[in-house]
């Protein structure tokens, strides 16, 4: 008779170098977003996020419902994604602690935010009209996306005021000098050199790292 041969259950793998934390944002590096929307009078607000992804046609983008902007998607149900380049940096930072808001919720006050009513005077970028929606692009950016408000879905702890807004990309409009030659509807990603915005700090990308087979198969 055959010996039964008891085998003990593999070990799980422990890692060690890695801490359990509690960090206070999840910012792992994603692109800025300049949002513009219609104020209730008619004039333009601007605000950069960096909370955003896209899938097919549609950008998810996440905000703090006592942001100006939000109430006036909630409103207007319109906006633009302009999508700044690593170069507008200093444009994108001259908009960091303002609000469209007057007056502005407590919170902002105390942390020091400043009511601005022009931002894009404020941050030197320039207003041109849209094709589709009311609220204006930013002319310096290489990527505008014109979009309507699908949905607005309160997200995470109520405590942090945060929704999901999911938009609704109707018209998009990109620079030339980022277009791949000879491809008339394709961003070369060599050229596209968005503005990173990485645990709170501003990045730019490096060069590829690797051929993707993705790629390849698109
Ligand atoms: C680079 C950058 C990225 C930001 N990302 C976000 C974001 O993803 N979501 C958000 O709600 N606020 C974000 N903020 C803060 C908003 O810009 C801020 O709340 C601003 O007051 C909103 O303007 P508003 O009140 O006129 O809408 C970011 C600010 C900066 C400078």
């Amino acid at each position: 008779m055959t010996p039964t041969r008891l085998t003990a259950a593999p070990r799980p793998i422990t890692s060690v170098g890695h801490r359990t934390i509690d960090p206070s944002i999840l910012y792992l590096g994603t692109p800025v977003v300049l949002i513009s929307t219609r104020n209730a009078g008619g004039t333009t607000n601007l605000a950069p996020i960096s909370s955003a992804w896209w899938m097919g046609k549609t950008g998810v983008i996440g905000m703090g419902t006592r942001s100006h902007t939000v109430e006036n998607l909630r409103r207007e149900r319109e906006c633009v994604l302009s999508v700044p380049s690593v170069d507008l940096v200093t444009e994108v930072n001259r908009l960091a602690l303002t609000t469209g808001s007057d007056p502005m919720p407590g919170y902002k006050d105390v942390m020091g935010f400043e009511h601005v009513r022009d931002k894009f005077a404020r941050a030197g970028l320039t207003e041109i009209a849209s094709e589709v929606v009311s609220p204006p692009r930013v002319m310096e950016c290489p990527i505008q996306l014109e979009g309507t408000v699908s949905s607005i879905m309160e997200v995470g702890d109520p405590k942090d005021h945060t929704a999901a807004i999911e938009v609704r990309i109707v018209r998009t409009h990109v620079h030339e000098s980022i277009l791949a030659p000879g491809h008339r509807h394709h961003i070369d990603p060599n050229k596209w050199r968005p503005l990173i915005m990485n645990f709170l700090e501003f990045y730019g990308l490096g060069s590829q790292v690797h051929p993707s087979r993705l790629a390849e198969v698109f």
